[in-house]
């Protein structure tokens, strides 16, 4: 099977190598944030809760995510695997998980927490195809539109400062723990995350590839 999660601090890379690993795997790729501000935009009862401790760079409470992600994975095209993104973010949300689905492996996205908070504040996002962009790293081909489909580029609200301080602190003290707890498990495979984009997604290709079936890294 290819269930698999995406581990490892905000702006680490983990949206950026998600979705051409999904196509290439042939599995929904379930990002919790952006079903989170999917609810925000659509200002659903979830959405209005979830907005505040978004924006402050807290963690939504446990029960919210846990329903959005429970329907999510309750549709059939995540029946036979997922590449899931964001989620679980404590250990309470990974107890929770291992009740819905077995996990086949957790890439943990390593990279310095200095290299972080300039990535996240020069990051720009297409809220139609979700492509992200740098505009130091990957800026876009005209400044302000996705080169693909020609949508205004977004700056995320959490992508603040302030707010990326407080997301990277919630980090080190609820989600870091879980490297430990999937290591345990015998699942865990770290992933250096610095470098060039491509040269990240051929790591992330080998540690995925015995799960594919492939001989040679995807
Ligand atoms: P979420 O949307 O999950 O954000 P995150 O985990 O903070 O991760 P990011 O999307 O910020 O970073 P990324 O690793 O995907 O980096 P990216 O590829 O974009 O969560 C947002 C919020 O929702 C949370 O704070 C919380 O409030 C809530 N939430 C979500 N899930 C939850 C849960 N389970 N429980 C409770 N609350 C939850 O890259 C970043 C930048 O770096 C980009 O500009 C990119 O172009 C650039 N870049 C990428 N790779 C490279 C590279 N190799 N070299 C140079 N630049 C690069």
């Amino acid at each position: 099977m290819r269930r698999v999660i995406f581990l490892g601090p905000p702006g680490a890379g983990k949206g950026t190598q998600a979705a051409s690993l999904a196509r290439e795997m042939d599995v929904p790729h379930l990002s919790t944030g952006d079903l989170l501000r999917a609810a925000v935009a659509a200002q659903s009862e979830l959405g209005r809760e979830a907005e505040g401790h978004m924006k402050a760079g807290r963690l939504v409470p446990d029960d919210l995510v846990l329903r959005l992600l429970r329907e999510r994975l309750d549709q059939p095209d995540a029946r036979d695997g997922f590449l899931l993104d964001g989620f679980p973010r404590n250990v309470a949300q990974a107890v929770s998980l291992g009740r819905i689905t077995l996990v086949d492996r957790v890439l943990d996205f390593r990279i310095p927490s200095a290299s972080l908070i300039e990535r996240l504040t020069q990051r720009r996002n297409c809220p139609k195809c979700r492509r992200v962009y740098n505009l130091r790293t990957q800026p876009p081909r005209n400044d302000a539109v996705c080169d693909d489909d020609g949508t205004l580029l977004v700056t995320r609200p959490d992508d603040r400062e302030e707010a990326v301080r407080t997301r990277l602190r919630v980090y080190d003290t609820e989600t870091a723990p879980l490297s430990e707890y999937y290591r345990g498990r015998g699942i865990l495979r770290p992933i250096d995350a610095l470098g060039e984009p491509a040269e990240v997604a051929r790591r992330v290709r080998a540690a995925v590839a015995d799960l594919t079936g492939s001989s040679e890294p995807l």
